[in-house]
């Protein structure tokens, strides 16, 4: 079981925990692919990626991107998508757009991509989506957040049984250090990662690499499909 000579369509890869999965994923010798919005985003993670990593740019939320993108793509083994652009308030006050902005990238998006993509895989491939710990565990101003995360869980469980034998695969993270905590001023960060890891079972938050290592396990193990891996150091306990 190895990536090796696989293709792997990461979109998100440009930062976090998306990052961290194309870095794995060419250790483990596939053929990356990533996508971000824009191409200078794409253009400078692939930078930092390194190697043979190429990159495209899509807008997951733009149903014409996403399909213009897979025409050009060809013949892929593998699509993640960990694309997200959240906010976080009470709904009441939550922009119109922000909640158009988190449906579409999170929930919309992951539809439009199993939707146009799943074509362009292998029948021994996978769809790996990322929803996170507010599915099982919401506080307050996380009611968008919670509401795409759970339904992305029951999108994977349907598609799981739709797109057999593709296997699609959904992995709920918890408070992991990526630029998607960088709506906290960056002073008040470190205290913050500090009270929540001390909340739980594991005792710290998680890293990138913890995920991508969860998400290589989901790409190569052939025998699972229409899961929830919880990666999240203990989160739903705490
Ligand atoms: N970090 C955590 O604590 C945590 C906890 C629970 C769940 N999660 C989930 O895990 C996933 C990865 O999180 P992360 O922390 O790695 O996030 P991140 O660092 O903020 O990265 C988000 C990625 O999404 C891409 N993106 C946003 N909107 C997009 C769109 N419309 N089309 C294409 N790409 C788009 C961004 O690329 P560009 O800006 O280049 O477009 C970026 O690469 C997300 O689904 C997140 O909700 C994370």
């Amino acid at each position: 079981m190895t990536l090796q000579g696989q293709k792997i369509l990461i979109i998100g890869g440009t930062s976090g925990i998306g990052l961290a999965i194309a870095q794995a994923a060419m250790a483990e010798g596939g053929q990356v692919v990533i996508a971000g919005r824009t191409i200078d985003q794409v253009n400078l993670a692939k930078v930092k990626i390194g190697g043979t990593c190429e990159g495209i740019a899509i807008d997951v939320g733009d149903e014409a991107s996403v399909v213009e993108a897979f025409k050009n793509l060809g013949k892929l083994d593998h699509i993640v998508t960990t694309a997200a652009s959240l906010t976080y308030g009470p709904l009441a006050t939550l922009p119109r757009s922000a909640i158009d902005s988190m449906i579409a990238s999170k929930f919309l998006g992951p539809i439009l991509v199993a939707r146009h993509g799943a074509a362009s895989l292998d029948p021994g491939g996978s769809i790996l989506f990322f929803s996170g710990l507010a599915a099982s565990k919401p506080g307050t101003g996380t009611a968008v957040v919670a509401a795409v995360n759970a339904g992305l869980e029951g999108l994977g469980r349907a598609l799981a049984v739709e797109l057999a034998p593709i296997r699609v695969n959904v992995i709920s993270p918890g408070v992991t250090d990526t630029n998607g905590w960088n709506f906290i001023p960056e002073k008040d960060r470190s205290s913050t990662f500090a009270t929540i890891a001390a909340s739980l079972p594991v005792k710290r938050v998680g890293k990138p690499e913890d995920l991508a290592q969860a998400a290589i396990m989901l790409l190569v193990n052939g025998f699972t499909t229409g899961t929830v891996h919880h990666v999240d150091g203990g989160g739903r306990l705490a």
